[in-house]
């Protein structure tokens, strides 16, 4: 029987985590040898951030790292995940590797353990050399694939003695279907679309980019076991389509959980199941990808863990008698949305992900890769910032992880998104995610609220 918690209390040896991404608080965009990336040419594009806004400085992460692990250590963290810049390492995407972007890393993970914080690799979140694209049409080729897992290879042999866990591709359903088609996000009540870098639309050509996209993690699962220090470990980090059961008996649970295998056909389900969903096949027609059977053993690469991005419900899911057997329950208008208008609140969310990847794929160890909100971090007369929605959602979010940890999930890990308020993407520095305020004028950091509450979740292990 599983104990009743009352303390809510997480495992020992619990990674409490706070993640972020090069180009969003790097900086340094062509210091140091580094090489352009396709968010450099789309961010220098006009009109496509708000206010024009560009990662050129971001949050100056570059100079400032150690003052950046200082933080993390001040806030409680005892781990970090970041991601590699690929032009940084290889300006080309291929060739010559530059030893002065190798050499940052290493001064960051130095500095990370030196402080007690385990470091945690992304090697691809999303700043893909535009020497790629121009070259091979970025990830339209399967050659960039192939550059993929020889740099993630040279990363390995590089990083081997400092870092043992990797997540290849963060975000592959994000970037790929925002960056070469363009989606629909529901804004409650209104429906944007969004685009992102490179900003093309290969139209149903999609169904062969996303492939490309997961034969490269699989190379690099490849690439990284043979390069990499024994003990090293890796997997994806996948921003899961999670179904929610509205109400939580067997029948509900099964057609979520059924829901939630196809809604990840094209990326999770692919490469954790070895092979394409007949319904996705279905769905593509005559467009659907052209494999290799070597393609498809990559893919199926075994993981040793699942990184899941949980920051909504996909929709809340009802057993239905009519095909799929499922059915989408509508979000009400009234239903409690954060300041993004996209992110539905829906802690369950964060029970059913690590519940459905453990029973339907096995995965022995899963990280939870980011979570969070953007708040408004108004700065208060007396100087402080009372972030109580970004509180309110960890607070709640932790409390159904630490059920789903309960109730047997292999959840090692939660990073929270993000350490600190940075560059948001065609958002710019607009939206606030960090646990720690940026003045993005001064670049001075200041913990917000929820840091305090952070730090307090981490020093007991358990929600606070
Ligand atoms: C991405 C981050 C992003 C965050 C908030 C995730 O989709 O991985 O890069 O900043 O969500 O939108």
């Amino acid at each position: 029987m599983t104990r009743p918690s009352t303390d809510r209390k997480f495992p020992q040896g619990f990674y409490w985590g706070v993640a972020t991404a090069a180009y969003q608080i790097e900086g340094a965009w062509n210091e140091d040898g580094k090489g352009m990336s396709i968010w450099d040419t789309y961010a220098h594009t006009p009109g496509k951030i708000k206010n024009g806004d560009t990662g050129d400085v971001a949050v100056d992460h570059y100079h400032r790292y150690k003052e950046d692990v200082a933080l993390m250590k001040d806030i409680g963290a005892n781990a970090y995940r970041f991601s590699i810049s690929w032009p940084r390492i290889f300006p080309d995407g291929a060739g010559a590797p530059n030893a002065k972007g190798v050499d940052f890393y290493k001064r960051v993970t130095d500095e990370l353990r030196a402080n007690g914080i385990e470091p945690f690799a992304t090697l691809y979140h999303w700043d893909l050399p535009q020497a790629l694209e121009d070259k091979y049409g970025g990830w339209r080729s399967k050659d960039t694939s192939k550059a993929f897992a020889d740099y993630c290879g040279y990363i390995a042999q590089q990083l081997g003695d400092r870092v043992k866990h990797y997540f290849t591709i963060n975000e592959f359903s994000s970037f790929v279907e925002m960056g070469y088609h363009g989606v629909e996000v529901d804004l409650g009540g209104k429906r944007v679309r969004m685009e992102s870098a490179p900003g093309v639309d290969v139209g149903r050509e999609i169904y062969q980019v996303r492939h490309h996209v997961i034969v490269a993690h699989g190379l690099a699962v490849q690439a990284i076991r043979a390069q990499g220090a024994k003990e090293t470990k890796v997997g994806p980090a996948e921003v899961i389509q999670c179904a929610v059961p509205m109400i939580e008996t067997p029948e509900h649970i099964k057609a979520a959980q059924a829901a939630t295998r196809e809604l990840n056909a094209p990326y999770l389900t692919v490469m954790l199941e070895g092979k394409y969903t007949d319904a996705y096949l279905r769905q593509a027609g005559k467009d659907a990808p052209k494999v290799t059977s070597e393609d498809m053993r990559a893919i199926a690469s075994p993981v040793d863990l699942v990184g899941v991005n949980v920051y909504k419900a996909a929709f809340y899911a009802m057993a239905s008698d009519e095909a799929p057997g499922w059915f989408q329950v509508p979000f009400s208008k009234s239903h409690p949305r954060m300041f993004n208008r996209w992110l539905t609140f829906a802690p369950e969310a964060i029970y059913w992900a690590p519940k459905f990847v453990q029973t339907m794929w096995g995965a022995k160890e899963i990280f939870i890769t980011e979570n969070g909100c953007a708040s408004d971090d108004v700065v208060a007369e007396d100087g402080g910032v009372y972030d109580t929605d970004r509180v309110m959602l960890m607070r709640n979010y932790l409390t159904q992880l630490q059920r789903a940890i309960d109730d047997a999930a292999p959840v090692k890990g939660y990073f929270h998104w993000s350490l600190m308020d940075n560059f948001e993407w065609m958002e710019g520095y607009g939206n606030r995610f960090g646990l720690v305020r940026v003045d993005f004028k001064t670049l001075e950091r200041k913990p917000k609220l929820s840091a305090e509450w952070f730090r307090e979740a981490a020093r007991k292990n358990a929600v606070a």
